[in-house]
């Protein structure tokens, strides 16, 4: 039987749904344009919860001035009919008008981890993510919350905000989907052109040799920082704008590596900001 998939555009409607859901209710918070990584969120809430909601909303306050707010990828009928096929019970489609209406004036900041690498590069970016974040907790009420382990640093500010305020959810968090050649899929790798598509295999690269490194004994973090930077200035249509071995927990930049590592790269390729990571255990 194909159940039916409600598609929900207001606060109001989705709490009218959500109040008498019994069972647990699982969150998959996103901006669409979905691809296998999202996919794979969605699969896992369904695993685990009795309902399953879904929201698209291109959260305008986690851009800066001057990033893709305005280019980023949008097709939500596309993105519908694949929620439908994985059995989503609600997607929550909100305006700009019903999350951020005339008058708003709050705000939830991350202090300490949001200083490191993302937020260094993308002043007032988890801000944005964080207070979205909350509003979609507190309007949803989902017993867990559902995020990739792609996005590392959103998801330790998650964790940091929900324990800090009390958020009576649990976050759950899902391994990175990757292509066969290792890239990590994102809604952003649409702006690859075929060249830049191929220049973008050095984001897995350099994680790789890095995993490489220590597996091999390697404990110095600026030997695996530097093998890294090398191997990524190999490759002309990249440019780095960090490469990090940090303390998993904390962020804190490693001198040696004596406790579960992350190593994470934000790379320029083209009109692309990519990301990606590993966790050194
Ligand atoms: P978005 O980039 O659409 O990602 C939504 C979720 O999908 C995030 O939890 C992200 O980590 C996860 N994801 C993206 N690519 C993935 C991949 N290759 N493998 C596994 N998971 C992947 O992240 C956001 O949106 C926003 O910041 C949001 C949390 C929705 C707040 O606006």
């Amino acid at each position: 039987m194909v159940s039916q998939m409600y598609i929900v555009r207001t606060i109001d409607e989705l709490r009218k749904l959500r109040r008498p859901l019994v069972g647990p209710v699982g969150l998959v918070p996103t901006m669409g344009y979905l691809h296998q990584g999202h996919l794979s969120l969605v699969r896992r809430a369904k695993e685990e919860s009795s309902s399953v909601v879904v929201s698209i909303y291109v959260n305008h306050t986690q851009f800066g001035a001057g990033e893709d707010f305005v280019g980023y990828p949008r097709d939500l009928d596309r993105d519908l009919a694949l929620l439908k096929k994985e059995g989503t019970d609600i997607v929550f489609v909100p305006s700009d008008d019903e999350m951020y209406p005339a008058g708003f004036d709050s705000w939830v900041e991350v202090e300490g981890l949001t200083r490191r690498l993302e937020g260094a590069f993308r002043p007032g970016h988890f801000r944005g993510v964080a207070t979205v974040c909350a509003k979609l907790f507190n309007i949803v009420q989902p017993d867990r919350a559902y995020f990739g382990q792609k996005d590392a640093q959103q998801v330790l500010v998650l964790k940091r905000m929900v324990a800090d305020l009390n958020m009576d959810l649990e976050i759950v968090v899902t391994p990175t989907v990757r292509e066969s050649d290792g890239l990590a899929v994102s809604s952003r790798n649409t702006y690859l052109n075929a060249g830049e598509r191929r220049a973008a295999v050095v984001l897995f690269g350099a994680l790789s040799l890095a995993r490489e490194l220590r597996r091999d004994g390697e404990g110095d973090a600026d030997t695996l920082r530097r093998r890294m930077t090398a191997l990524i200035e190999k490759e002309p249509l990249a440019q780095i704008d960090y490469v990090s071995i940090a303390d998993a927990a904390t962020l804190e930049e490693l001198e040696r590596i004596d406790r579960p590592a992350l190593a994470s790269v934000a790379v320029r390729i083209g009109r692309a900001r990519l990301i990606d990571n590993v966790l050194l255990e």
